[in-house]
């Protein structure tokens, strides 16, 4: 912007239709990256005030996955389920949020194939924890882009290059959220694509 910006002060563009619309457009990405750093700002440092409620985690992944099965289908993804009865006592918006910015990767990074979805008792000694996966068959994320990934701002080059437009502040956001839930997120990743893993 700084540069469309300086070539049409020094008069070697035009102030025309066509590069107007690519500063507009770029005032628009920058909102929404402003928006999105201070979401992550008030999440980080507000120390986090969760609203807790009691609800059942499957419910709220089968709510969320309804919002994305047009997009899924549009590109050949199946989404499928396999989750058992798992009450929580969490912050519901928060948590959907995480789960929109999973599977908003998920789509986003997989051409054709599956997104799988389900949650299982945890392995980890205390009972109450669940362990929630999301794994798609995509693109993948390389072994030194996979320790960066929920660094705010990280977009692998892969990303970069395909010209998904995000602003690579989902993930950061989501690990914010999971660990004011003492939870923890981590990422696998190969040929075959990539799989996300939360304990709750
Ligand atoms: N399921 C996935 N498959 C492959 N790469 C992924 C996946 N999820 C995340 N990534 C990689 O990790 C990077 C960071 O993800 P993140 O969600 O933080 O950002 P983004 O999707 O690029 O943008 P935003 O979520 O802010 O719109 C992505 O740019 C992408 O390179
Ligand atoms: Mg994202």
């Amino acid at each position: 912007m700084q540069g469309s910006i300086e070539a049409i002060l020094d008069g070697v563009w035009q102030p025309d239709r066509e590069h107007l619309t690519g500063c507009h457009e770029e005032i628009i990405r920058l909102t929404r990256l402003i928006q999105e750093l201070s979401t992550l700002t008030n999440l980080e440092w507000e120390n986090m005030a969760l609203n807790k409620t009691d609800f059942d985690l499957g419910e709220l992944l089968q709510i969320t996955v309804e919002q994305f099965k047009a997009a899924a289908h549009k590109k050949g993804i199946t989404i499928t389920l396999n989750l058992i009865p798992s009450p929580i006592n969490a912050d519901y918006d928060r948590l959907k949020q995480v789960f929109i910015n999973l599977l908003s990767n998920a789509i986003k990074y997989t051409d054709q194939g599956t997104i799988t979805i389900s949650v299982e008792p945890s392995a980890l000694p205390s009972a109450k924890n669940r362990r929630i996966s999301i794994a798609d068959t995509g693109i993948g994320i390389s072994p030194e882009d996979l320790p960066h990934i929920f660094e705010r701002l990280y977009r692998t080059d892969k990303s970069r290059n395909r010209n998904t437009g995000g602003t690579g502040i989902g993930l950061a956001i989501a690990a914010a959220i999971v660990s004011a839930h003492n939870g923890t997120i981590k990422a696998e990743s190969g040929s075959g694509g990539t799989t996300f893993q939360l304990e709750l």
